[in-house]
Parts: structure tokens; sequence; C-alpha cells
């Protein structure tokens, strides 16, 4: 017996848009060794681990996130989907048959910024572990800028989230499974919204020092990092894409039990500068807003 609400299970995929496609793909595979699973019409995708999660890049004159999505199960998603209706969440698409790669069913939501969230159900296919080594484990999580801190926690928490951490600085942090966090929220006394960053786990914290020494090698500079963020615990280290989107290679995140009880609230207050390594420095002028 499970009374617990539906809830989704971690992200499936993100959208970048990127001024030139081929540049890009380039780089996240030749640089970054991303591991690319295919091309569809003008978009390259990049897929992750066993539970394939995915980077998308598509092309676009104005660069950020196109959307992301979540994982769901297929038993789940409707039940997710009519409780974001009966909040009065915008449903762009009803669940109906997936048309992305991996995509077997999904639904298409709007958050309160107008970021683009779907929902997906994946094939059983899908969720075969990759042959080919791949950096990246999978798509972890994502930092979302939003003037409205309140308002986009309430629409993660009828997805089935919960609220794990929040800091002095305005940020907010948000679990679905093991992880500490999935999505991050970024106060933005300016109003902007979007991404600040999509982060990809390597695994261990030697990893994300070897993989930033061999970026480094590669002429790509890491804007932040390797250092290590009081909420998760995570190593982090950041870089900018040939399209400034910003992406986290991170490692060694603290684990959340992950049945669906109650965690405490844990507060970060201005004891906290983003690093508590002290190799890292504070961030940079691109996570403040
Ligand atoms: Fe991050």
């Amino acid at each position: 017996m499970n009374a617990s609400p539906a809830r989704v299970l971690g992200l499936q995929r993100v959208n970048f848009g990127v001024l030139d496609v081929a540049e890009s793909a380039a780089f996240y595979e030749d640089k970054v060794r991303f591991v690319p699973r295919g091309a569809e019409g003008d978009r390259v995708i990049f897929g992750f681990g066993a539970g394939e999660s995915q980077l998308q890049l598509e092309r676009s004159p104005t660069p950020g996130m196109k959307g992301f999505a979540f994982s769901v199960a297929d038993a789940e998603l409707d039940a997710i989907v009519e409780r974001a209706a009966a909040a009065g969440i915008p449903i762009v698409v009803h669940p109906t048959a997936g048309v992305g790669p991996g995509e077997r069913r999904f639904a298409r939501l709007l958050d309160p910024d107008e970021n683009v969230v779907d929902l997906v159900v994946a094939h059983d296919g899908a969720n075969v572990p990759r042959a080919a080594p791949t950096v990246a484990r999978k798509l972890g999580h994502i930092v979302l800028w939003t003037p409205d801190i309140a308002r986009m926690e309430a629409f993660f928490e009828v997805l089935g989230m919960r609220v794990c951490d929040r800091t002095h600085l305005g940020m907010s942090f948000l679990r679905c499974n093991d992880d500490h966090h999935t999505i991050g929220l970024a106060l933005s006394s300016s109003g902007r919204t979007g991404m600040q960053h999509a982060a990809f786990d390597v695994g261990t914290e030697q990893a994300v020092d070897h993989e930033s020494a061999r970026l480094a090698g590669s002429g790509v500079r890491c804007i932040w990092g390797p250092g290590r963020h009081g909420p998760g615990n995570n190593i982090f280290s950041y870089y900018f894409d040939p399209s400034k989107n910003i992406f986290e290679l991170y490692g060694d995140m603290q684990r959340v039990p992950t049945d669906r009880s109650e965690i405490g609230v844990r507060y970060w207050g201005t004891e906290h500068r983003g690093d508590i390594s002290g190799k890292a420095g504070p961030p940079p002028a691109e996570f403040r807003s």
C-alpha cells in the first residue's frame, strides 16, 4: 500500500538553444566527450547512462534553455497532470504518444516563469545501459533563475518534489529521488528567468578534477571551480559552451532517503558563500542576477 502522491522521478532531458548546432555538437563531443546518440532534423542528441537522459542541441538565434523534461512512471503520468490542472497550471499538451527519441508518452506544462516542462514516459528500450563509455552518468539537475522563488517552489511541489535546502542568497533546492537536488531555484532581482545552468554527474571528486584538468588542456576554461557546494555537498566545476550556455560537471552529491517521507529544510545563512572547500572562491558574475 502506498498512499504517497505520484511524482516525477528525475530529469530526462534538457534542450539547449545554440547559435551553430554543428559547432556546439563538435564541442560537446570532442572537448567535453559526451556521446552522441543521434540527430533528428537539425537537432543533435547526446545520451547519458542507463536511464538515457539527454542533452539536445537545437539551433536558435537566442541561446539558452528551450525546455526540459522529467521522467515519470507510466502509471503516474495522468495523475500528475490532473493534479497540475487542478492547481491551475497550464497544460499545453495533455498526455499523448511521445514524439521524441526514447519517449513513449509525454505531456507538456508551463511553469510560472513560462519554462516549457515536459513529463516523459520512456520506452522500455531506452532504459538499457549504453555500451559506449561516456564522461557523464546522467543529467542530474537544472538551476533556474526566477524573480519569485515561492511561486516556482509551489509549481515543483505540485509535481511531487520537496524543498530540501534554502540559502540566504535566495536559492532553493528541490529533490525527487535520492539526489540531494534535481531542481535549483536562484532568485533574480532583475527579473531574469530561464536556465542558470544544467549539471551532469561525472561520479566522484576525482572525476571532476580529472575532467577539469583535461578540459583546461583542451582550452576550455573553468568559469568556477572545482570547489564544493554547501547544499548537496557536491564537487562542482562550471563551463561555457560556444553559445555561452553554462553547464556543470559535478560529483559526490549527497544522497537523501528515497522514500517519500518529509525531511527538514536546511537553511544556509550568511556564513555560506557558495563554496565550502575554500579553493574556488566566490561565484563569478554569471551566478549573480
Ligand atoms: Fe549545480
